[in-house]
């Protein structure tokens, strides 16, 4: 038999584009779930890494304030292997990190720096200087001001069910935590709901692993 008559040689495939669409997308259907079904049942990326918690009542409150902003349209929130980043913001960031995170806020685009680690970076007073002027702190930038965050209450009203919500998609908040969400929100404003996000962001892998151990025996 020749080549031009065997059913599904290549050329066959190459010459037509309907099939060629199918079978194309049948290989990437099955290349996909080769990848992402096992990722449903590892450990690594479906239990938190160590020292990662829920969000409290106002750091959620803040989370929410971050995607109303669009801060992640400048800012990423996912530190890559690359020597570069990890030389520059810490160690890279672990699936099991985001696991509390409904929706992932890891972001593609930096205009500003990646800010997977920046808790505990700059002092509070910073953030508030830094979100009602950026170019107070650092005069070359071009990120927008936000001074009218701190004129706005946290929104009280709204943190118990946003946090129930959370529960039903297996974040493990307690019935006390969310009965006493509104109460952690009063007398706080947005600004201070932002602040407690960011100072939270990353805090629970400060360090590489080299870097912990010589921490580790220096202070013993
Ligand atoms: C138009 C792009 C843009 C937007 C939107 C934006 N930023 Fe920025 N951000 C930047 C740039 C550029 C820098 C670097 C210069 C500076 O520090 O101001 C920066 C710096 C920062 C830093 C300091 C990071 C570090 O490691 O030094 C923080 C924190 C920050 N932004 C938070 C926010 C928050 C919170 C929001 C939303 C309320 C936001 N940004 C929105 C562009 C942006």
């Amino acid at each position: 038999m020749s080549e031009q008559h065997r059913f599904f040689s290549h050329a066959t495939l190459e010459r037509n584009v309907g099939w060629l669409i199918i079978v194309t997308i049948l290989a990437v259907a099955v290349a996909g779930l080769v990848q992402i079904v096992p990722l449903f049942f590892q450990h690594s990326t479906t239990e938190p890494s160590p020292g990662v918690k829920p969000y409290s009542a106002l750091r959620l409150a803040g989370r929410d304030i971050f995607q109303r902003e669009g801060c992640l349209g400048c800012h990423s929130q996912q530190i890559r292997t690359l020597r570069s980043e990890v030389e520059r913001y810490g160690p890279y960031s672990l699936a099991g990190e985001s696991v509390f995170d409904h929706p992932f806020l890891w972001g593609s685009k930096r205009t500003g720096p990646d800010l997977a680690r920046v808790g505990g970076r700059y002092s509070d007073d910073w953030h508030r200087i830094h979100l009602r002027n950026p170019r107070n702190v650092v005069p070359e930038s071009n990120m927008p001001s936000y001074p009218y965050l701190q004129g706005s209450a946290a929104a009280a009203d709204t943190i118990q069910s946003h946090m129930g919500a959370l529960r039903r998609l297996g974040v493990p908040y307690s019935d006390d935590e969310i009965a006493n969400a509104s109460k952690e929100l009063e007398g706080k404003t947005e600004e201070d709901a932002l602040i407690a996000y960011l100072q939270g962001l990353g805090i629970n892998r400060r360090f590489n692993v080299v870097e912990a151990v010589v921490v580790e025996q220096v202070s013993k």
